[in-house]
């Protein structure tokens, strides 16, 4: 069992996609896996076109002992299950509080490391105390990086988060360089200058071909499709779903996890 995190101080760089995708061609793969949303706004949810049906399923109340592991456990798509957060802020003030907490979390994972061959955790840009201690929990944190000078403002940021907080560096294990273009300067030059950051850095982390930017993505996500369904689409999009699908294969035959 594998504990992976995707993380990035900057907000919308593809962090939930990029892992729920991941998550979803693992499970298709016959894995059984766990995706654990600590963003508040759930929108792993939405990759897969899950609605919030209101229902008390949240990781506060198995923390709080008010629920069991199968309580809160919610059905994505075979093989695959995810775990929505309502307030990660009050979970950082408990984990704060009371160092007992951390050994919640800690069974919690090793609870679930018993059903799952992997569990993925989904970070929102913000960080707290909840976020520390998974990304030290965490067996491998892969960053997203979006391809243009904010996103490579949040790389730093994240990098300055990580010393900090005195998060080991060198479990960033892979660097997703998300949102390239053949047709356009400003991604290429980023991508240049993440190689030559993450050189100094993070030395241990493997970049990965960098992820190009396609419309197909926001339309299936619009519908709440992941690229690994097979449903039927209009026969242009299906044709951009199965390169997408494609390109994601190979990216994903990059990571070792
Ligand atoms: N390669 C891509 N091509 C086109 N659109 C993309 C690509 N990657 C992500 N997106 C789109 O960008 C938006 C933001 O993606 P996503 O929600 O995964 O980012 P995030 O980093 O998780 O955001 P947040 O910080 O809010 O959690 C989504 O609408 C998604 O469909
Ligand atoms: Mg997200």
């Amino acid at each position: 069992m594998a504990i992976i995190s995707t993380f990035c101080k900057k907000g919308g760089v593809g962090k939930s996609t990029f892992i729920g995708f991941l998550a979803h061609y693992l499970a298709t793969q016959g894995k059984k896996v766990l995706i654990i949303s600590t963003d508040d706004q759930n929108s792993i949810f939405k990759i897969f076109g899950i609605e919030d049906d209101g229902s008390d399923n949240y990781l506060e109340f198995l923390l709080a002992g008010k629920a069991d592991l199968g309580d809160i456990l919610i059905d994505a798509r075979e093989n695959l299950y995810l775990i929505k957060s309502l307030n990660t802020d009050n979970m950082s003030l408990k984990l704060t509080l009371e160092r007992s907490q951390e050994k919640v979390i800690q069974k919690m994972l090793r609870d679930y490391s018993s059903f799952f061959d992997y569990i993925f955790v989904d970070f929102p840009p913000s960080s707290n105390r909840l976020t520390e201690v998974l990304l030290d929990l965490s067996d491998a944190i892969l960053i997203v990086v979006g391809l243009d000078s904010l996103g490579l403002d949040g790389f730093f940021n994240t990098i300055q988060y990580f010393v900090d907080k005195d998060i080991d560096l060198n479990n960033i294990k892979y660097i997703l360089p998300n949102g390239y273009s053949v047709n356009r300067r400003a991604p290429k030059v980023s991508l240049e200058k993440l190689n030559n950051q993450a050189k100094d850095f993070t030395p241990n982390a493997k970049i990965l071909p960098a992820l190009n930017e396609k419309s197909i993505v926001k339309n299936l996500q619009d519908k709440g499709i992941s690229p690994f369904d097979d449903v039927e689409l209009e026969r242009y999009d299906a044709k951009e779903r199965d390169m997408l699908r494609e390109t994601l294969k190979n990216l994903f035959s990059n990571i070792n996890i």
